[in-house]
């Protein structure tokens, strides 16, 4: 089937659709609306969001600014798991991309029940409006402005590359067993295999795809690299869990937001798609780049106690989705180089978030840790390193506190 797409790729959404994408306030859903509307062709579409510590309106102020895209964006601000906000947009909808979840792995270990609540019940009361529109459209009931009949929502699911777990050797493919280890990973995979449950039972036409660690512009300073640039520039300590040694795949956030547009429109109903990034370092190493673009010493990274339940390593095989015709346009040089620009050029931005609610959840996140931190010895590594770490921990620091 994917060998078929590649040389004939089906579309499989109507022309000029309607989107409906939630969390497209976020960081890697305002860049797929932000993508989309400035192209110019007709797609409209309609932003749910609820706007959680992590949505920013703000994020889509340059589609807003422009009158030919606002045109084409609806703003709507609701949570996905309430049926009665859903329930009418998933009507109006060709398509629903749901980018909504809390996307934080240290956040879901302070606090789990939030990523359960948009993660599974969100899922689900998103894909329950779907199966109300499969059956109108079965009944002939569903109809577009032009009266014409229209076909059930294709709805996609966007998954992550932490559902598979630490693998260590290997290169995870679509067809291998999952393994979340973390409040966060174990919500996504319950909301992947209730968004397949759908196909399966009900015959929903459902895709999934599967990105690995996403980086760039927009990017909420609670995670690694828009965290540690912050720190960086206001010459603040950079909290390295453990030895440092973990291994992401980095992935650009257009090059994100666009596999997802790509598998949108030609993913095979029922599918999961791979997005890795093809750019997997060791986290020291992503931390020495930064410090080299930023001028700044790693005298400023500390080693600190680990994350509870640390993934070592994160990798994925993409020939599935690269099969089905997509392929990544932003190497990781270039993409950091993007992202460490913007992040200099748009400091009111990332100031704005770093206030308010941010000073106590980085207090619970990092004092303790900051305080029993030790220096993190060279960029490859360290001699101090993972043994040092966990000696200060427990010489220094409390559990992190949970809940
Ligand atoms: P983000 O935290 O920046 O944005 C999430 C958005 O969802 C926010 O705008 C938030 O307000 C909104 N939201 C949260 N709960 C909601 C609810 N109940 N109803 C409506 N809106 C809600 O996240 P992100 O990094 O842009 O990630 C987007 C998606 O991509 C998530 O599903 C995440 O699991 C997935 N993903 C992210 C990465 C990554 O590295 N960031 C990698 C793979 C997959
Ligand atoms: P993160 O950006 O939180 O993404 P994820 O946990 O989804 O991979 O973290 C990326 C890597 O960086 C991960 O191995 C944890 C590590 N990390 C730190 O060492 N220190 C930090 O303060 C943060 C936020 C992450």
């Amino acid at each position: 089937m994917n060998r078929e797409a590649a040389t004939t790729p089906i579309d499989r959404l109507p022309p000029s659709p309607h989107l409906l994408v939630t969390g497209g306030a976020g960081f890697i859903g305002s860049a797929f609306v932000r993508e989309i509307l400035a192209r110019g062709d007709r797609t409209r579409i309609t932003v749910l969001d609820k706007l959680t510590y992590a949505g920013n309106r703000g994020n889509l102020a340059s589609v807003e600014a422009a009158p030919a895209q606002a045109a084409r964006l609806r703003f709507v601000e609701g949570d996905i798991a309430d049926a009665s906000v859903v329930g009418p947009l998933v009507a109006e909808a060709d398509a629903v991309v749901n980018w909504a979840a809390e996307s934080h792995v240290d956040r879901s270990i302070l606090d789990p029940e939030a990523f359960l609540r948009t993660g599974v019940i969100g899922v689900h009361v998103l894909l329950e409006a779907c199966r109300v529109e499969a059956a109108r459209a079965a009944a002939g009931e569903r109809r577009g402005m032009d009266g014409a009949a229209r076909p059930a929502p294709r709805f996609l699911q966007v998954s992550t590359d932490e559902v598979y777990g630490s693998v260590e050797t290997v290169y995870s493919r679509e067809g291998d067993a999952l393994d979340p280890r973390s409040p966060y990973s174990a919500a996504k995979a319950a909301g992947e295999l209730l968004a397949r449950s759908y196909f399966v039972t009900f015959g929903l036409d459902v895709v999934i795809t599967r990105g690995s660690n996403t980086y760039g512009p927009f990017q909420h300073p609670e995670k690694l690299i828009p965290l540690f640039i912050s720190n960086a520039m206001d010459d603040q300590p950079l909290p390295l869990y453990g030895d440092g040694l973990q291994r992401r795949d980095w992935l650009y956030v257009t090059d994100h937001a666009g596999a997802v547009e790509h598998a949108l429109h030609h993913g095979a109903t029922g599918e999961v798609y791979n997005v890795p990034g093809e750019a997997e370092l060791p986290n020291r190493e992503v931390v020495a780049e930064l410090l080299a673009r930023l001028g700044k010493p790693w005298s400023l990274v500390r080693s600190v106690a680990d994350r509870p339940g640390h993934d070592r390593r994160y990798a994925m095989d993409g020939s599935k989705l690269r099969a089905l015709g997509w392929q990544n346009a932003v190497s990781f040089q270039q993409g950091i180089g993007e992202t460490v620009d913007w992040f200099r050029a748009n400091e009111g931005w990332w100031r704005a978030i770093r206030s308010g609610e941010w000073d106590a959840y980085y207090a619970r996140q990092y004092s303790a840790r900051l305080a029993g931190g030790v220096a993190a010895g060279s960029p490859g590594g360290s001699p101090r390193g993972a043994e040092t770490v966990a000696a200060a921990a427990q010489a220094h620091e409390p559990a992190p506190e949970l809940g």
